[in-house]
């Protein structure tokens, strides 16, 4: 399969480009600051993974990514897992900064939408349907990003930019459907990373064991759906 990962230089989009590379996938990673991505870079001296630059707030870094993968290698897309993410500060309403909520959407929500937008073609590639074989796109959302889960309130700009990344997620299944190109959110539960902290009780290389599990087993009348990287239970909205 050859594979898009963003945000691929730590947390779990490294470790997701650790095994998808140790199964025998092809990793296209975006990162950033390439040259400051060393662990990303130790996994590129073996075969199975290119680093690309990609700052998923950029059109212009987006649009270049996009024109890079589809001449350097003329095999299809199979997979793009938008991981790349940003958790601001928790602010309370009154102290709440209007530019850093901007900052959530501008990474969380719009940052997979202009990266699948513009790897449509290279989904697409070799007939629209591909004689019928499923192509998958893959949002991390978070739990944080449920309606019906949120009891605790705050992380305005996290929280809202997730729920609208799961919206985003719901009409791109509608849209894609008919060329059998899958669309879901799925939850990666606490996880030790940068973002998730150390007390998170999940190890990111259990995380993404799961992930790929159910991103391996994904069907197409699974498509706008919200689901758990533990056993793809659905999660509410
Ligand atoms: N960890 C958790 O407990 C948890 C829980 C629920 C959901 N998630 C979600 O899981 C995903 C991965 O999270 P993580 O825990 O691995 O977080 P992380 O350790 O903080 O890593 C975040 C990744 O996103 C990248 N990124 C941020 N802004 C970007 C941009 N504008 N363009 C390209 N890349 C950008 C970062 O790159 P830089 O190094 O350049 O900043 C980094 O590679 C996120 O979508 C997050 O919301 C995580």
């Amino acid at each position: 399969m050859r594979v898009v990962v963003t945000g691929a230089n730590r947390g779990i989009g490294l470790e997701l480009c650790r095994q998808l590379q140790d199964r025998g996938d092809q990793v296209e990673a975006g990162a950033r600051q390439p040259e400051q991505a060393s662990a990303l870079q130790e996994l590129a001296a073996r075969p199975g993974v290119h680093v690309h630059a990609l700052d998923v707030q950029s059109d212009a870094s987006v649009a270049a990514f996009a024109a890079g993968l589809a001449s350097e290698d003329p095999r299809p897309l199979d997979l793009l897992i938008n991981n790349a993410g940003y958790l601001g500060a928790m602010t309370p309403l009154e102290g709440l900064d209007l530019d850093d909520v901007r900052l959530h959407y501008e990474i969380n929500t719009l940052g997979p939408i202009r990266v699948t937008r513009a790897l449509l073609p290279l989904l697409r590639r070799g007939g629209a349907r591909r004689g019928g074989l499923l192509r998958k796109v893959v949002h991390v959302t978070s739990r944080m990003g449920s309606i019906a889960d949120n009891t605790s309130g705050g992380a305005y700009g996290y929280r809202l930019s997730k729920a609208a990344l799961n919206m985003a997620s719901k009409s791109m299944a509608i849209e894609l459907r008919s060329e059998v190109i899958a669309s879901v959110v799925i939850n990666p539960g606490w996880v030790q990373t940068d973002m998730g902290g150390r007390n998170a009780p999940t190890a990111a290389s259990d995380c993404v064991q799961g992930l790929l599990q159910v991103i391996d087993g994904l069907k197409l009348e699974q498509t706008g759906a919200f689901l758990d990287y533990r056993g793809g239970a659905e999660v509410p909205w």
